[in-house]
């Protein structure tokens, strides 16, 4: 029998009157059952957050920060039961979960970190003129107020952790509402927050599995005045429309690019280059923002480059994610690889060459790349959220940055290149919220800022980041000093 699996309300375990199963998209096995929370316990968390807003953000940052350390060491200690579950809920081959929880293990001591350097203050002396003679501005951040956050599918546990974390280092109290589709890994964050018993003030964080058709209640709630959304841009611009008052931070889509020009031309750089996009155009099932959805290839190293992607997607390993071996697991549904399927489909009616996978078999859909994809089909125009991956030929730089900002999104792009002035070029030239040098789009370390231009987009996270964005600027001005 399945234990329920209970939510985190205002910083204590409840269960609701309801439940729902989690299953795996790989075997659709039940994962977990969950508690569902009620109307009036939403309520109750929502009142809580709203009630203890001063007295968190007065929390000395010693005490914010042992917490958010507990948590780090937590997640070291449990990594292989833990990663087994994003495994398990998710479909993530286990070597990717491993990662993710690496990386949650890293924001949480991130955080605490940012807790201890945070709000120190920043003076400014303010007699450069004659009006502000013997005065002295003072700079701190307070809370915008408590934070409504929307965590993802795909990385279940470290989008969680990026909300979270951030909110209790900067002393913002969180409502934190995991996907309905992967809620357990992010229920975690609640088992090893509550181990730190009453160490941050109760409603100061709740984590609760919300169903998706009662959030419109909740966006409206003028107590949650900060909404920091982590999904689809269709519901993401959905929530900022109907708030159109409120602070939202949205960490949207993209159809990530990876370039490779000119310079990248040596057996070693176009081996490498192959590698690292055929990993990351199939990573967690291409089911990342920053996923390589396009090469733009210089037309110089375009006929060597070529056979080796295909080569390096063929040698993906495909199958169970439970399997160390395993490179690429099930899309998060069937629906999900039935869409995939399909847009590969278009693509190669209105005149795409498959070259490789275009096959699904339920949830899983085969590592796949196409050439001479129309730019009008929805496969060049929208996320693919798959793995898919499209390879196009350019002339020159100018042509391939064109071609990356050809695109609505703007999340993050790749360009391999030895040349620092083509490095610094592609900075300037690229409408995206980060470059990467030598390397594919996806690479994301989590103190970065991280966040798009265009429809990828508003703000950022990046543990420090998100503190920033969850606070505003309030300045004291002293007068009367001897400066
Ligand atoms: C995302 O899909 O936006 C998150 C990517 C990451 O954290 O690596």
């Amino acid at each position: 029998m399945t234990a329920t699996h209970a939510f985190w309300l205002a910083g204590r375990e409840a269960t609701g009157e309801t439940t729902f199963d989690v299953t795996s998209p790989w075997d659709g096995r039940l994962v977990g059952e969950v508690s569902v929370p009620t109307d009036a316990q939403v309520e109750e968390a929502v009142a809580a957050a709203y009630a203890v807003r001063d007295e968190f953000a007065a929390t000395p940052a010693h005490v914010r920060a042992a917490a958010l350390d507990h948590v780090s060491r937590r997640l070291v200690e449990r990594t292989e039961e833990i990663a087994r579950l994003i495994s398990a809920e998710n479909g993530k081959p286990i070597k990717w979960a491993r990662g993710e929880v690496g990386r949650a293990v890293s924001v949480f001591r991130f955080a605490a970190e940012e807790a201890r350097r945070f709000n120190g203050g920043e003076a400014q002396r303010l007699d450069t003129d004659l009006g502000g003679q013997g005065r002295l501005a003072l700079t701190r951040r307070f809370p915008k107020g408590v934070v409504l956050g929307i965590a993802p599918f795909n990385f279940p546990l470290n989008l969680c952790a990026h909300k979270i974390a951030p909110a209790i280092a900067a002393g913002v109290p969180i409502i934190l509402k995991p996907a309905p589709a992967t809620p357990l890994s992010g229920l975690v964050i609640g088992e090893l927050l509550g181990e730190t018993g009453t160490t941050l003030p109760a409603g100061s964080w709740s984590i609760l599995p919300v169903a998706n058709d009662r959030m419109p209640a909740l966006v409206q709630d003028p107590r949650l005045p900060v909404i920091s959304f982590t999904g689809s841009e269709k519901v993401g611009y959905a929530i900022m429309d109907s708030v159109p008052r409120k602070h939202c931070t949205l960490e949207l889509g993209g159809n990530g690019a990876a370039v490779v020009l000119a310079d990248y031309a040596s057996d070693e750089d176009l081996d490498w280059a192959a590698n690292r996009i055929a990993t990351f155009s199939n990573y967690q099932g291409g089911q990342s923002c920053i996923s390589v959805q396009r090469v733009i290839a210089d037309a110089s190293v375009y006929e060597r480059l070529l056979p080796r992607i295909v080569a390096a997607v063929e040698a993906q390993v495909t199958g169970d994610p439970s399997d160390d071996a395993t490179d690429v697991g099930p899309l998060v549904s069937e629906d999900a690889a039935k869409r995939v399927e399909a847009w590969v489909q278009e693509a190669v009616e209105a005149g795409a060459q498959l070259l490789t996978g275009g096959k699904r078999d339920g949830a899983s859909y085969a590592p796949t790349v196409l050439v001479d994809v129309p730019a009008d089909t929805t496969l060049s125009c929208e996320e693919v959220f798959g793995p898919v991956l499209t390879v196009r030929k350019v002339d020159g730089e100018g042509e391939a940055f064109a071609a990356v900002n050809d695109s609505k999104y703007g999340l993050q792009a790749g360009v391999f290149t030895h040349d620092l002035q083509t490095a610094f070029r592609a900075h300037r030239a690229l409408e995206v919220g980060g470059v990467v040098i030598g390397d594919v789009p996806s690479y994301r370390a989590d103190q970065m800022p991280y966040g798009g231009a265009k429809q990828s987009g508003v703000g950022r996270e990046g543990v420090q980041f998100a503190m920033d964005d969850y606070t505003y600027e309030r300045v004291m001005v002293l007068t009367g000093l001897n400066l």
